[in-house]
């Protein structure tokens, strides 16, 4: 079976690797996404463990038309009874890109039409609509004329670890998280430390990739895939228990460091809450006073990016960064994630790597610092 694992800008290249780990075949690079093909065991797994995938696909028809009464013919005429009932809610998502039809929401709803009206003709009972949360999640995709309709197996977006509940914060987004851990080769075998932490999703990020606790260990959504007539829950149950067989929290360190006390403390109640403890510390630190006890470890920073600030202090804000990572740094790999692209200028060291990420709809320069021990004034470059 194909399947299409979407992802955000910059991550493909990581997902392919995670991919590859879970013993993935046919896998090919799209924009945003990975196609792969696997079983029903895979799929579950990609579900369960991935930390770079936002949803996974299932694509399961194929067809052009050109008009609209084409397109309902076409839906109408598949047989969809073959993958839900009509007991299920349904939602539709589409994209389209095309000369014949213009308006994506158009499209959604004349599909909805069709599925809603066979199951009607042949059961006497139709499928409710549930845009929220619903059982069953379609997503038609239309480039010109041609048509794939998908059932996503996710529903909710994978991002929702559901380790947090963070309202109306904005921390980074999980995956993002996760991908600039990975990105930075984070195995969890040397010190991580996060020293603008904020809200904790760099910090709790890496405790699970560390201690391979699965990326939807905490997830409390259903996944769609378990509304779908061929679930079968007892595949699901055995790779839940055989990745929870691999968590080892043993010798994981990391360190978290906000000059904000209210985020510090909202960050030490999940790390309660979850018992981390063993794995995280955590301290109400400006940066530059936090100084390293290790000689090498990794930093990932997600400095603020200057909205509030005047330009003057923003930029000297960021060249503080770098003269604390030149003073105090030295062995450490720094990586910087911001879209403040005049003021990453003023941290006054050449990355050795650069990447473009967003976070959300913000373009951002991800980049690494290595500072070399020994060498304070001239290699901090490679
Ligand atoms: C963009 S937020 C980081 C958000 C975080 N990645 C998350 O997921 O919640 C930047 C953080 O840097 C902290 N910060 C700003 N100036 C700081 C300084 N001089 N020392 C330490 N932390 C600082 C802020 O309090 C804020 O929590």
């Amino acid at each position: 079976m194909k399947f299409v694992a979407k992802t955000l800008h910059g991550l493909e290249d990581i997902l392919i690797q995670e991919l590859k780990d879970l013993g993935a075949k046919e896998i090919n690079k799209l924009k945003r996404a990975v196609s792969f093909e696997g079983d029903k065991e895979l799929l579950y797994r990609a579900n369960y463990e991935l930390r770079t995938a936002i949803r996974i696909l299932k694509p399961i028809y194929n067809f052009t038309a050109r008009s609209e009464r084409q397109l309902y013919h076409k839906i109408f005429s598949y047989n969809w009874a073959m993958h839900f009932d009509n007991k299920k809610t349904i939602a539709i998502s589409s994209s389209v890109y095309s000369d014949f039809f213009n308006h994506s929401q158009y499209v959604a709803l004349k599909t909805k039409d069709a599925i809603v009206d066979q199951f009607r003709n042949k059961t006497g009972k139709r499928p409710d609509i549930d845009t929220r949360n619903p059982d069953i999640w379609l997503n038609v995709h239309v480039y010109e004329d041609e048509f794939t309709v998908s059932l996503d197996s996710s529903g909710n977006s994978l991002h929702r670890r559901g380790y947090r509940d963070m309202g109306h914060m904005a921390p980074l987004n999980e995956v993002l998280s996760a991908g600039m851990l990975l990105m930075a080769g984070y195995k969890g075998h040397r010190l991580f430390k996060d020293p603008m932490c904020g809200t904790g999703t760099n910090l709790f990020e890496a405790a699970m990739i560390a201690a391979n606790i699965p990326a939807a260990y905490y997830r409390k959504d259903k996944y769609c895939f378990m509304n779908w007539n061929d679930y079968e829950e007892s595949i699901f149950e055995k790779i839940k228990v055989e990745a929870e067989k691999k968590i080892n929290r043993e010798g994981v360190k990391i360190e978290g460091g906000d000059n904000n006390p209210s985020s510090i403390n909202m960050t030490q109640d999940v790390i309660d809450e979850l018992g981390f403890g063993d794995m995280i510390e955590i301290e109400k630190i400006p940066f530059k006073r936090n100084l390293p006890e290790s000689e090498m470890g990794l930093m990932i920073m997600n400095p603020p990016y200057g909205e509030r600030l005047k330009t003057n202090d923003i930029e000297s804000f960021y060249a503080m960064i770098g003269d604390t990572l030149k003073n105090h740094y030295s062995g450490w790999s720094a990586w910087i994630i911001s879209s403040n692209f005049d003021a990453l200028k003023h941290i006054g060291l050449r990355p050795s790597f650069k990447t473009i990420l967003f976070n959300g709809s913000l373009e951002c320069k991800y980049q690494k610092f290595s500072m070399y021990q020994g060498s304070k004034k001239s290699k901090y470059n490679s």
